[in-house]
């Protein structure tokens, strides 16, 4: 059912013709369901098909619809249309902060990226694989802290402040991955991560401001994960030795000593 008429402004940008970013204000009446991204698809399929930006499952899985709207980074489809607009029915839609705009929602994420690969985000097994499988325990699996659910979608990454600053720093999300592998019982080189991650770019150039807790769309706590990070950077020999002891079974994984 169509509802009151909605103010929808996007801030537009083609490097092959502008020369900065401008925002276009496009009227849409809206159904009660429309989500933002259904918005931005009747905006380009109806007023101006050359409207950029990118999404893919439309399921809040793939990560790659996310924007900034109102101030907030988000994922696009998974956000009512509803909920975004203020009193005078109006939102603003912006591409990822911190970014280089490709065209106008579409950022480059070369530099998330290429902070991700720095943590070696995949499992690094010991020599010895067993037999048949890995035996991961409930309790070491909830030590995990859900970190495994990143979708990757940059909305933390871009929300830092830090990275608005400083580029080397390796962000929230591949702190996030680094604590999911160090934690992980399969993996062979917690200690090494662990002095990596301890270097200028890692877990003490983190401000604690909270951004990225507040963006994350899948309410995952990555200030956590870098906080207990650096606990355990400075405690990195108990640390080992309560990890081949399989002791990290707590819920706090900082509290073996
Ligand atoms: S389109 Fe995949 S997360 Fe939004």
């Amino acid at each position: 059912m169509a509802i009151e008429a909605a103010t929808i402004r996007i801030q537009r940008f083609n490097p092959d013709k502008d020369k900065k970013p401008y925002i276009e204000t496009f009227e849409l009446v809206p159904e009660r369901d429309t989500t933002v991204l259904d918005a931005l698809h009747t905006i380009k399929a109806e007023r101006d098909g050359s409207l950029t930006f990118r999404r893919s499952c439309r399921h809040a899985i793939c990560g790659s619809c996310a924007m900034n709207v109102n101030g907030q980074n988000i994922l696009v489809c998974k956000t009512p249309l509803q909920d975004v607009l203020d009193k005078k029915r109006r939102t603003t839609i912006r591409p990822l902060p911190y970014l280089p705009i490709i065209k106008d929602l579409v950022v480059d994420r070369s530099s998330f990226w290429e902070q991700y690969l720095r943590v070696k985000p995949w499992l690094l097994p010991p020599a010895d694989v067993p037999e048949k499988e890995f035996r991961v325990s409930p309790e070491e699996v909830a030590a995990l802290n859900n970190a495994e659910t990143c979708i990757m979608c940059g909305a933390c990454y871009s929300a830092c402040q830090v990275i608005g600053m400083n580029k080397e720093y390796i962000g929230p999300h591949a702190l996030l991955k680094a604590f999911l592998r160090i934690l992980d019982p399969r993996d062979m080189a917690p200690n090494e991560r662990l002095q990596d991650l301890a270097g200028g770019d890692g877990v003490y150039r983190c401000h604690t401001i909270f951004n990225c807790i507040d963006a994350c769309p899948k309410d995952l706590n990555p200030t956590q994960a870098i906080e207990t990070l650096r606990k355990l950077a400075q405690k990195r020999e108990a640390f080992e030795s309560a990890r081949q002891d399989r002791q990290l079974t707590i819920k706090d994984p900082i509290a073996f000593d």
